[in-house]
């Protein structure tokens, strides 16, 4: 028997509220941030939890975020430091999460943390996000609604094509505007980069006044640090200047290309429509060529994500 289609929802109180009650119920809902569409589920129930690892295909120690609506529902389950109150004031909500150690009394699944005894923790921005948060009123485990390893979705499109039926609904309110994941920040030792994301490690430093230690070579926190991830099905080179015959060319700055990450050489522009602009040109199943993007600011982890989609599998 195959799953029913997945309710398309708009970001209307009416819809909303249909959105809490399916999280309540243990279903699993996809929903826009401002960084990329996530597959949410109720983060204390188990079972809701794990569907979220069966739908994505995850491998199982991967540990997901927990998204909450504000700092206060945060110290609820992370143990908070000076450091955390910092960064949570510069930054939430919006494109941060930070990974801290887990309290004893956090009442959330084993499977949220993969067993770790650390928590990652966000408050979006996204007002949809923000409202369902309220509405439903427990935390949500939600990472990005795609198969694991593929492209991330920044559209409802993207959602609906890579896990369909395997969401109970999803909630449609536009593209996402910062378009890449959001920057993970470790605060169980020295303040780490798990991941580079939408919020820069520069502006992030300014915050801290101290430099942000890399994370530790080697040693998977974070699937973003899986050597191939989010991957088109066709190949893919980087810092091409010239295309070869058969290749589609994905552009940065003023050039002549299929597509262009920004015709500007706007950073910003360029990560909102990167993994759009990647899901385009994987629909045409050519080999995927890309122009160099500067490594800095967003575009370092613009960079993160193009090295890893063009990983040996
Ligand atoms: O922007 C985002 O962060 C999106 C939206 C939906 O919020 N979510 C997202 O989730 O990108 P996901 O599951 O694709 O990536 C979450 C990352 C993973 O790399 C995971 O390993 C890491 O967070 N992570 C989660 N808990 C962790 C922990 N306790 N320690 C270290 N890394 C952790
Ligand atoms: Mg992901």
């Amino acid at each position: 028997m195959t799953d029913p289609a997945p309710l398309i929802l708009s970001a209307s109180p009416c819809d909303l509220a249909r959105a809490a009650t399916l999280l309540a119920k243990g279903a699993l809902v996809a929903f826009p941030t401002e960084t990329v569409y996530g597959v949410g589920a109720d983060a204390r129930d188990g079972h809701a939890v794990a569907a979220i690892y069966t739908a994505k295909g995850r491998p199982a120690f991967n540990p997901l975020i927990v998204h909450v609506p504000d700092a206060a529902t945060a110290q609820r389950y992370g143990v908070w430091s000076d450091m955390a109150e910092a960064l949570s004031t510069a930054f939430w909500p919006g494109a941060l999460s930070l990974v801290l150690p887990l309290r004893k009394d956090h009442g959330l699944s084993g499977l949220v943390t993969a067993g770790l005894e650390s928590v990652a923790l966000r408050v979006p921005a996204h007002p949809a996000a923000h409202a369902l948060l309220h509405a439903f009123g427990g935390p949500v485990a939600a990472p990005s609604a795609n198969p694991s390893g593929r492209i991330s979705p920044t559209t409802a499109d993207h959602v609906l094509h890579g896990l369909g039926h395997k969401v109970a609904a999803i909630l449609d309110d536009g593209p996402c505007a910062v378009g890449l994941e959001s920057t993970i920040v470790g605060l169980t030792g020295q303040p780490t980069l798990l991941r580079p994301g939408g919020i820069s490690a520069e502006d992030i430093e300014a915050v801290m006044k101290t430099p942000l230690q890399s994370a530790e070579h080697g040693r998977i926190s974070a699937p973003g640090q899986l050597a191939s991830h989010y991957a088109p099905r066709a190949s893919l080179r980087l810092n091409v200047t010239q295309p070869r015959a058969g290749e589609v060319f994905l552009g940065f700055g003023e050039m002549s290309c299929d597509l262009n990450l920004s015709a500007h050489g706007d950073l910003a522009e360029a990560a909102a429509n990167l993994f759009d602009h990647l899901h385009r040109l994987d629909a045409t199943e050519r080999a995927i060529a890309v122009a160099p993007v500067p490594d800095t600011g967003l575009g370092v982890a613009i960079n993160d994500r193009l090295t890893r989609a063009a990983a040996p599998r």
